[in-house]
């Protein structure tokens, strides 16, 4: 479809879809839209190529039956009620890594909230240098381009702040017990299911924009994970027992991180620390950080208002603010 005839269909699609128990006559929506029968078969048409069912009955009446696992900008819309995370979506079926492109789209003054998203990443990136496994349509590939005006050295909590987010909506939407591993990853049962990457750009007193991505592990069985990650990752799907919808949880979590988001460019971390230590996998336990050639061994006993974690090691208690931890009981 081109583009005025795209505006057409999806004008279309949210009329027939708000309805979904009812039958439209074909004329009927040509009047409504101030068009000809044909244009509006013409985007019926091309709705079905893009994955919508319908029931046409006769070929004279069209009714929504559903939609298709697509990330199209308007699929997203559908759902969203956020303000003004989403409200910019940049789509595409395959992208090297979402992060590296939001990058370069904020670079050239994207506005804040802009999501980028992709069906597919070929050089998705982890953190640590690691690669991030992205296979088409399983999971939400996704980066948000944020604009915080805090000084730069506050801004490495925003991994936990959509650590949280993440917890939150999975925990609300499909009754898990979702968990926060400090500071970037979202676990449940001890599995990973999904993480954060939050890139900086600015100078040392300045940050200019904020790239926060997450990989979301949604309908992978466990065949999908390579054979080296497949313990240790886990996905909604196999946690609930069913298909998830990415796109409604997108929404919600869309909507719960910008939530969390004002409130942390208001007033800090201090606010969400209730709802971040509630959630914490590592509060009260064993843990082991490497940090550099280091290994420390600990016991992790509280969050700081920025974001660090406060270890006791003997007597002493250790602030820290990056690197690798591991809960001790659950290393095999
Ligand atoms: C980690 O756990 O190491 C962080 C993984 C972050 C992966 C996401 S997927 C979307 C965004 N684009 C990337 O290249 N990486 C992040």
């Amino acid at each position: 479809m081109s583009g005025h005839s795209d505006e057409i269909a999806i004008k279309l699609l949210g009329h027939l879809r708000n309805s979904p128990d009812k039958s439209f006559a074909i004329p009927d929506l040509a009047r409504k839209f101030s068009t000809r029968v044909k244009v509006i078969n013409e985007a019926l048409k091309g709705l079905v190529l893009w994955g919508y069912k319908f029931d046409f009955d006769n070929t004279s009446r069209a009714r929504f039956v559903s939609a298709p696992d697509s990330i199209f900008p308007h699929e997203i819309n559908h759902y969203l009620k956020t303000n003004f995370f989403g409200r910019n979506v940049i789509s595409h079926f395959s992208v090297p890594s979402t992060n590296s492109l939001a990058f370069r789209l904020a670079d050239e003054g994207a506005t804040e909230g802009t999501l980028v998203i992709a069906d597919k990443q070929t050089e998705g990136r982890g953190r640590l240098g690691r690669r991030w496994q992205s296979p088409t349509k399983l999971g939400l590939w996704m980066s948000l381009i944020l604009r915080p005006s805090q000084p730069p050295a506050e801004l490495p909590a925003l991994s936990i702040v959509t650590a949280t987010a993440l917890a939150e909506t999975i925990s609300d939407k499909l009754k898990l017990d979702a968990r926060i591993k400090w500071p970037n990853d979202c676990l449940i049962d001890g599995r990973k299911v999904a993480g954060i990457l939050t890139e900086l750009s600015g100078e040392l007193d300045k940050a200019r924009f904020v790239v926060v991505g997450a990989g979301i592990n949604v309908n992978q069985m466990s065949r999908d994970f390579a054979p080296y990650i497949r313990k240790r990752a886990t996905s909604l799907r196999i946690e609930a027992g069913a298909v998830v919808n990415r796109i409604e949880f997108l929404a919600d979590f869309l909507l719960r991180f910008e939530n969390l988001y004002l409130k942390f460019k208001k007033k800090g971390l201090k606010p969400l620390l209730p709802g971040i230590k509630k959630r914490s996998s590592l509060l009260g336990r064993q843990v082991r950080l490497k940090r550099g050639s280091k290994t420390i061994l600990a016991k992790a006993i509280d969050i700081s208002a920025e974001g660090a974690l406060l270890v006791r090691r003997r007597k002493e208690v250790l602030r820290v603010t990056a690197g690798e931890v591991t809960v001790i009981e659950d290393e095999t």
